[in-house]
Order: structure tokens, then C-alpha cells, then sequence
């Protein structure tokens, strides 16, 4: 069974053919509806959402199937102290495929790891967004005609930004990226994309704080939001906040065919003014990312039962009890569960459920 935890569970392969399929719905919608007809997608977000629970809910009735979740979980049994393994063990006896979000970072890997449909990360904490990177890489290919060969700049929140980490690392198997990564300093990229995808894949990255010195040579202008919730210190957020802008004044630095995507939602990183720019895509993003989403349910509930698409093997985890996960807000720190680790690059080890580093 594939679960989709991190984009690394997907090879490029696997990914390409779920962009390609999304290409197909586009062109020929009608030959999809009702394919998952009789089946059922649970969504279970444990954190706030529009457009990814959303899009997942529309996906799923476009293709014929039925939705059922909770977009709160103060009105589930987590409530009560339920953990996320118990949860998913319950939802599974319900539903063919669960869409999870959780603030716990590594939470819905401990849910696959008991579940027995396939399990979809749909953003846990600042750690991993794959179905937005998937959202991404159908939205570039369409802005663009391709994926390989871009010059994209990250702009914002890279340190909280979890569709920037997971975008990084799926863009690191595509041939002739390169990375500008533009932040203040108490918002840059975190150590472990910068050493274990970036240096580790030999992609070319460089740091700036200038938004106007990096636009001229993008070819995607990735901007996020400062993630307010994930400060543990307000001051720190209302010194960062409005590091960058975009505005017109800006999109005239930058090349006629630069893409300009968000996650969204945005706050006031992108003025409103710059909405009519037809470089402005983030919001025909959001449109690929119900398509996208479609593809993915249809691709992870055909590979359910083919040994030709399984989880990617992992050396097997160092289990020292010396070791501890530094992260708040990781899944070992918030319920009882077995402290993993793996060695990464440079020797360092890292936590095996959310990649912190270890003390
Ligand atoms: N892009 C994204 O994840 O948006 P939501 O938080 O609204 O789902």
C-alpha cells in the first residue's frame, strides 16, 4: 500500500504520472466521474483549513464518492484523548482513503504506520505539505510547459513554511533547478533542506534578504506567509511579518513570462493590486489543486493493492535512548511513541518523525 506522508514517498515517476493524469482530467473530465463511486474519503484536520479540505471534499464528489471528517477535532474523540493512532485505526473500519492534517508534526506517519488504507498528509505543523507540492508542480508545468530547467525564489516564511520544504525536495529531482532563497534572517530556510536535499542532490541554492535584487532572474516567484501560529514568541513574529511585499512597483523588475504562485491564504504579502498581473497564478493554484487531488485519490486507491507502488525503504531507524527530539512540537514529544532517529548528513542525527534536530 503507498500512504503519502512526504514527497519523497513518491518517486519522480510516480509523481509525474499523477501530474500527467491531472493534465488528462483537465482534457477529458467526463471519462472520471464516478470512478470512486461506493467510495469514501475521510478528512480529519485537526488545524484550520480552506482550500486543501475543501479541494479534497470537491475532488472526491467529482469523482463520484462520498466524504466524511471532521474539520474540528474538538468535536471528535481526540477531544477526549484519543490518540491519532487510535483515530485512524477507528476511520479506516469507515472510509477507502483519509486525508489528515494534524499541528503535530510527524502525526500522520504514525498514522500510516498502523492504518490499513492508504494515508495522505495534508500538512503536519511547519514539516511537510506533499499534496500542495503536488499542487505546485502541476501549476508550474501548466504556467511554464515544464518543470525542468526553472530559476524559482522562495520568499517569506522559510523557516515555518512547510510548502516550501516539500516543495524543495520534490523540485530537487528535476533537472537544472535553481533555488533563491529570499528571507530575513530569523526566517531562513532550515538546516536539514539546505544540507539533506539541497547539498545532498546538488541543487544550486543561494540566500539573499532582497526581494528586488533576486526578481529579475526568476523564473517562479514562490511567496508565503509569515506563519503566525508556528512562533512560539510574538515579538519575533511582529518584527518579521511584513519583511516582504509584492506590488506592481516589484512585478516590473521581473521577467514578462515569471509565474507568480502562493499557497495561500495570504495576509498582505501579495498587494490585491498585483491580482490582475497575468503572472499572478495563485489562483488558478488553487483551481489545479482540487485537479491534482483528484488524480492523487485516484492513483493512491489504484497502487492499494499493486507491489509496484510501495512505501520507499528506509535504513532502519537508530533507536538511542540517549537521543532526544528538540521539537515542541513533534509527535514524540506530544504522545507516547517509540524515539527514532537517523543519521543524516554530516554525521548529524535527526528525528525520524520530524527531522529536528537531536540533542
Ligand atoms: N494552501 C493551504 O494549505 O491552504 P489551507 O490552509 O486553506 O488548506
Amino acid at each position: 500500500m503507498k500512504h503519502l506522508i512526504d514527497p519523497t514517498d513518491l518517486t519522480k515517476e510516480e509523481i509525474d504520472q499523477i501530474v500527467a493524469l491531472a493534465e488528462d482530467i483537465i482534457a477529458h473530465r467526463e471519462r472520471y466521474q464516478g470512478s470512486m463511486a461506493h467510495k469514501k474519503l475521510a478528512t480529519l484536520f485537526y488545524e484550520p483549513s480552506t482550500r486543501t479540505r475543501l479541494s479534497f471534499t470537491a475532488a472526491m464528489m467529482e469523482l463520484g464518492g462520498n466524504v466524511l471528517g471532521f474539520s474540528n477535532p474538538q468535536n471528535s474523540s481526540a477531544a477526549k484523548g484519543e490518540t491519532v493512532q487510535d483515530t485512524v485505526r477507528v476511520v479506516g473500519c469507515f472510509a477507502d482513503i483519509i486525508a489528515m492534517r494534524h499541528p503535530v508534526e510527524g502525526a500522520p506517519l504514525v498514522a500510516s504506520e498502523v492504518s490499513n488504507v492508504p494515508i495522505i498528509n495534508a500538512g503536519d505543523g511547519s514539516h511537510s505539505h506533499p499534496t500542495q507540492t503536488l499542487t505546485d508542480l502541476l501549476t508550474i508545468k501548466r504556467e511554464l510547459g515544464h518543470i525542468d530547467d526553472i530559476t524559482i525564489g522562495f520568499c517569506g516564511d522559510l523557516r515555518f513554511g512547510r510548502t516550501v520544504h516539500s516543495l524543495i525536495k520534490a523540485l530537487s529531482r528535476y533537472r537544472g533547478i535553481k533555488v533563491v532563497l529570499i528571507a530575513p534572517d530569523e526566517l531562513r530556510l532550515p538546516d536539514y533542506i539546505k544540507q539533506d536535499v539541497c547539498d545532498k542532490m546538488g541543487v544550486a541554492y543561494r540566500e539573499t534578504d532582497s526581494l528586488d535584487e533576486a526578481i529579475p532572474e526568476l523564473d517562479v516567484l514562490y511567496m508565503t506567509r509569515v506563519q503566525k501560529e508556528r512562533f512560539l514568541d510574538e515579538d519575533e513574529f511582529d518584527r518579521v511579518k511584513d519583511s516582504f511585499v509584492l506590488d506592481n512597483r516589484r512585478m516590473a523588475l521581473a521577467k514578462e513570462k515569471m509565474a507568480v504562485l502562493h499557497p495561500l491564504p495570504r495576509v498582505n504579502e501579495i498587494l490585491t493590486e498585483v491580482d490582475d498581473d497575468p503572472r499572478a497564478a495563485y489562483f488558478r493554484q488553487v483551481e489545479n489543486g482540487k485537479l491534482v487531488r483528484m488524480a492523487l485519490i485516484i492513483s493512491l486507491m489504484e497502487w492499494k493493492n499493486d507491489p509496484a507502488h510501495t512505501m520507499p525503504e528506509h535504513e532502519a531507524p537508530v533507536l538511542n535512548p540517549s537521543l532526544h527530539c528538540t521539537n515542541a512540537k513533534c509527535i514524540c514529544n506530544n504522545e507516547k511513541h517509540e524515539r527514532r532517529f537517523r543519521l543524516a548528513e554530516n554525521g548529524i542525527y535527526r528525528c525520524w518523525y520530524c527531522d529536528s534536530k537531536v540533542r
